[in-house]
């Protein structure tokens, strides 16, 4: 990973081949910025290239008599916040190819945790999954210097724990489902940070546990299932956060089998799992003063020869019992058992995240997620820990009048509802396995896998949650 570093005045400059300087709207640049170059200079140059600052917009120009020979003039525009300067990062690093050093004053601009929030979208713009490629692309930079202004070291570093989960999240849901089995993913989780203590449940112990959903889900597979259970508990901490999150390694659909174009990108439905599994390594790292469980049920939905049939019923672990009509809304079925263990703990609040519907993506989109709650302080405060994050949700209501489309004949309740409304119905499922407890669910199908590349985003997974689940975890521990 690239090494970001603080400078704090002018004269430690070392020597560097490439300048990044913000540039506010009507081509002013921030006071007293040690790196930018008197843009009246180029104003032939921006005029051409019709350069105004405007957020997004980039521009090279030679500066031979500057710190560096080269500087790369960076749009923010008139409304800058972490989230556009995190974007403005990553669009940055994007760009410069071949350069080694880079220093930097996009993080003198005037908000709070700028120097994170640039360090962030630098090391997230450089992202590349290339595990499985035989000649991955070098990548020439190595060093970024901020230069200037308050010292941000300790924002960095935040970041830096930040960002390491989130690539976390993205490396888990970029590789190929054949190389991430049940136990190959529960044994990342135990291993992620040293202050946090892990539970798996293996398949004899998921059967004796009466994990009914994730044994059935799990029937048709030949990899047995796991549940991860991470407990960070540290001393003094008042209140508990429970994380649930959908942990299907790949979903052919079972039975009820996808078509081939559905299936193309279905080992992205752990995405949830691996956010979880993400935000506790990031909260254990940050030493938040919370406790937090993180439980994950992982399996894959295949159609092996034992595998469940459309009409099975079973019964999930607070008792109570789904009638199987459509083997692919498979992640109703392991989030029941996943959430009535969190809510058997009775922590102040759950937040579920799953790829757990086709329909919530097509209501909101590929940016956005859908949020679902039983509790409107719950919402509250998860809607707010999104904004500071920049991670985008949008509030659905779990409409009680849906609840009679998934009735089942002969079980408690049936795993689809209708045609319409399938991001509802699926949550008025989850709803019958939290019990009182304040609950919000976080349905990601749209954003836990970005379809292009752009800014700090590359195409594929996107660890999207992961900033999120941390924020909701920062905000209680007060
Ligand atoms: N994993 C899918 C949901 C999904 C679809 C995520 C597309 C990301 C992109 C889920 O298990 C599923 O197949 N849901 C079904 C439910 C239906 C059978 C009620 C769906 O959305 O079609
Ligand atoms: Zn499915
Ligand atoms: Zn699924």
């Amino acid at each position: 990973m690239i090494a970001i570093s603080h400078l704090r005045a002018a004269d430690e400059l070392p020597a560097f081949d490439i300048a990044v300087v913000p540039v506010l709207k009507d081509r002013t640049t921030i006071v007293g910025d040690p790196l930018a170059p008197d843009l009246d200079a180029y104003e032939r140059l921006l005029d051409a290239r019709e350069f105004s600052g405007k957020v997004g917009q980039t521009l090279f120009v030679q500066t031979p008599d500057g710190v560096a020979p080269e500087t790369l003039l960076v749009g923010l525009g008139d409304d800058v916040d972490a989230e556009s300067l995190r974007r403005a990062a990553g669009g940055a690093v994007r760009s410069l190819h071949g350069y080694a050093s880079v220093g930097t004053t996009l993080h003198l601009v005037d908000i709070e945790d700028s120097g994170g929030a640039v360090a962030m979208g630098m090391w997230l713009g450089s992202y590349s999954f290339d595990e499985y490629k035989s000649e991955p692309k070098p990548v020439a930079l190595s060093s970024v210097f901020l230069v200037g202004g308050e010292d941000s070291a300790a924002d960095v570093a935040r970041a830096k724990v930040i960002t390491d989960a989130i690539v976390l999240a993205r490396d888990l849901v970029n590789r190929p489902a054949l190389d991430k089995s049940p136990s190959m993913i529960a044994d990342i989780a135990v291993g992620v940070a040293h202050n946090v203590s892990v539970k798996v449940y293996d398949e004899t112990e998921i059967e004796e546990a009466g994990f009914g959903g994730l044994v059935g889900v799990n029937r048709g597979s030949d990899r047995p299932a796991r549940m991860v259970v991470m407990r960070y508990e540290p001393e003094g901490a008042s209140k508990t956060l429970a994380l649930v999150g959908k942990g299907i390694v790949f979903d052919s659909g079972g039975l009820s089998i996808k078509p081939a174009a559905g299936m193309e990108t279905m080992k992205t439905d752990m995405a949830g799992a691996a956010a979880v599994i993400g935000a506790v390594q990031a909260i254990a790292g940050l030493g938040f003063l919370v406790n937090v469980v993180g439980i994950a049920p992982l399996t894959e939905n295949m159609t092996g020869g034992g595998a469940q049939r459309p009409g099975d019923v079973m019964t999930a672990y607070n008792g109570k019992t789904i009638e199987v009509l459509n083997t692919d809304a498979e992640g109703r079925l392991v989030l029941a058992d996943g959430l009535a263990l969190a809510a058997e703990m009775e922590p102040d609040l759950i937040i579920d995240i799953a790829t757990l519907t086709g329909a919530a993506k097509v209501s909101l989109g590929p940016l956005i997620g859908c949020l679902f709650s039983n509790d409107d302080d719950a919402a509250a405060t998860v809607e707010a820990a999104s904004k500071a994050a920049g991670e985008k949700l949008w509030r659905m209501p779990l409409e009680k009048e849906y609840a009679s489309m998934v009735e089942s004949d002969i079980a408690d309740m049936k795993n689809i509802g209708g045609r319409w409304g399938g991001a509802i119905t699926a949550g008025l499922i989850l709803s019958e396995f939290v019990g009182e407890i304040p609950w919000v669910h976080l349905d990601v199908a749209g954003p836990a896998r970005a379809d292009k590349t752009e800014h700090y985003v590359a195409k594929g997974g996107s660890g999207f949650g992961v900033r999120t689940l941390v924020a909701v975890a920062e905000a209680m521990a007060g």
